[in-house]
């Protein structure tokens, strides 16, 4: 089940470089940078209250993420991100509409340790949607 919007996720070719913009221009405030190796990403937050921005650039030559900016070398939206209560259910439930969820079931993560999981863009408008598990929000 959905349970709301967590965040839109910004593809940029240097996290400092977006960080200190987001900060001159609008006065958001970036967090830390973080790694998700799992990912292939290094990635920090702006909280907004009801939902994030997550920056996000590559933390290796062979992340998804470069691959993204060989496309889009300024960078530009990657992804949105919506909670759920239990991806295995919903994804479970979405795959029974003919929704394709990538990485083939293999269990992933998100920098925090929660459950996520990657939908095919082409099952939602063209646009690539996580899902991330946030237990506590849908029980
Ligand atoms: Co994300």
């Amino acid at each position: 089940m959905v349970t709301g919007l967590n965040h839109v996720s910004i593809a940029v070719p240097d996290l400092d470089a977006a960080a200190r913009e987001l900060k001159e221009k609008y006065g958001l405030q970036v967090g830390k940078p973080m790694v998700n190796a799992e990912q292939g990403v290094r990635l920090a937050y702006v909280e907004l209250g009801v939902a994030r921005i997550e920056l996000i650039a590559p933390s290796r030559p062979d992340s998804p993420i470069a691959k993204f900016l060989e496309r889009n070398p300024k960078g530009g939206i990657h992804h949105f991100c919506l909670g759920v209560n239990d991806v295995d259910e919903t994804t479970r439930g979405f795959a029974q509409s003919g929704v394709r969820v990538l990485g083939g079931g293999k269990p992933q993560h998100n920098v925090a340790g929660e459950r996520i999981a990657f939908l095919h863009p082409g099952d939602f408008l063209g646009a690539l949607v996580e899902l991330e598990e946030h237990k506590s929000l849908g029980d």
